[in-house]
């Protein structure tokens, strides 16, 4: 009983000690001072900066096991990057990324004009996490110019409770402002997220295990599998427990006609909720093209093994109808408890689906 204070205050002595291995050198409070923290394991990102226009962060490379922290708000100045360039890119084996109390703005609205990755100004999109693995919590994306979240080339990831609002200024305009595309990955976990944009809430082109639980998504085109293009395989995806609200579509698989050697199988969507949807509440379709659908389904890319279960809410007034599927090859879908209330008979509109 005596010696119980020693061995107490030596453990307050080992805790206290702790956060003084973080070098000072870790701390990045502007855009010029990132670059020297990528060795070290505890990195945090202090806003409030701006990101000069054309600068771009990396953080590639890290060591494994890194923890990000991201606070505040990081500004990245209207610049004249094309999408073929990212913002931000994330990569590193077991990387933890904390931004519960961190936003990345990407000036969104000195973009936006209506065509998004199609043509007119210079677009650059935002988050790319290439051959990450780990997770990512809490983070704040706003007004991404294009495409909002690439994860490309990533096995085992978990994002967490992220928020996505490209609702900024001259929202209309957005365009192609994706929250989740999904590449090339596997295990990936996207749960807990917000996202009011206006192109698809996910779109998974290709990968194996692949969650999308419990996510909100406002203003957009839906949940999307594809679009599918030759080569593009997806096999397993599991999609359960999202609420979908004024969107185009709530659950969509998009495959272009003639997509060699692509294909989809094993999907799941179950428990969705959706309202106020102005296209398709589940559209499954193999003459998707970027223009808008041909009409003309085909096969080259088969979808299999697609499992609906318990899809159910309302379309808006005035909207296209609840279900269409149009396919050339597909195989075994299973579809049970689906409801959903129809708009007011078409309204005049062509039930000839949209592209992006
Ligand atoms: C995500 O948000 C939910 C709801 O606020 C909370 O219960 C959960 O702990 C959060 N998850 C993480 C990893 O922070
Ligand atoms: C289907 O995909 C899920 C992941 O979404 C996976 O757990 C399951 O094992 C797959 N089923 C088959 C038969 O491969
Ligand atoms: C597939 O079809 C699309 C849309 O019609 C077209 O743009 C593309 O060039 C075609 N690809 C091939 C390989 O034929």
């Amino acid at each position: 009983m005596k010696f119980l204070p020693i061995i107490t205050a030596f453990a307050a002595t080992a805790i206290m000690a702790a956060p003084t291995k973080e070098r000072a050198g870790c701390v990045a409070r502007s855009y010029d001072q990132i670059s020297g923290t990528k060795d070290c394991t505890a990195i945090i990102i202090q806003g409030p900066f701006t990101v000069p226009a054309n600068k771009k962060i990396d953080l590639t490379g890290l060591k494994t096991g890194t923890t990000i922290k991201i606070a505040g708000t990081i500004t990245f100045a209207k610049g004249t990057l094309d999408k073929n360039n990212d913002l931000v890119t994330i990569g590193g084996t077991n990387i933890k990324v904390d931004g519960t109390s961190g936003t990345f703005d990407g000036s969104g609205p000195l973009y936006w004009d209506g065509k998004g990755g199609n043509g007119g100004v210079d677009k650059p999109k935002f988050v790319r996490l290439s051959k990450m693995s780990g997770s990512i919590t809490g983070l704040t994306v706003i007004d991404s110019p294009v495409h909002t979240f690439a994860v490309n080339g990533c096995h085992g990831l978990t994002l967490t409770n992220i928020t996505i609002d490209n609702r900024g200024p001259k929202y209309a305009l957005g365009h192609n402002t994706d929250a989740f595309d999904v590449g090339s990955s596997s295990d990936i976990t996207i749960t807990g997220a917000k996202v009011y944009n206006n192109d698809d809430c996910l779109a998974v082109n290709s990968g194996t295990n692949i969650a999308f639980n419990g996510n909100y998504c406002e203003g957009g085109h839906g949940i999307s599998i594809g679009s599918i293009k030759a080569g593009s395989v997806v096999d397993g995806v599991s999609i359960k427990g999202n609420t979908v609200v004024n969107s185009a579509n709530a659950v969509r698989i998009k495959a272009y006609a003639n997509a060699t050697g692509g294909k989809v199988n094993n999907v799941t969507y179950s428990d969705i909720t959706m309202s106020g949807i102005t296209g398709y509440g589940i559209i499954i379709q193999q003459d998707y093209t970027n223009d808008g659908a041909t009409g003309k389904p085909g096969g080259a890319a088969p979808i299999t093994n697609v499992n609906l279960y318990n899809v159910h809410g309302s379309m808006a007034k005035k909207s296209r109808q609840s279900v269409y599927i149009l396919c050339a090859k597909c195989s075994n879908f299973n579809f049970q408890k689906i409801a959903i209330t129809e708009g007011a008979a078409a309204n005049g509109i062509s039930p000839k689906p949209m592209g992006c």
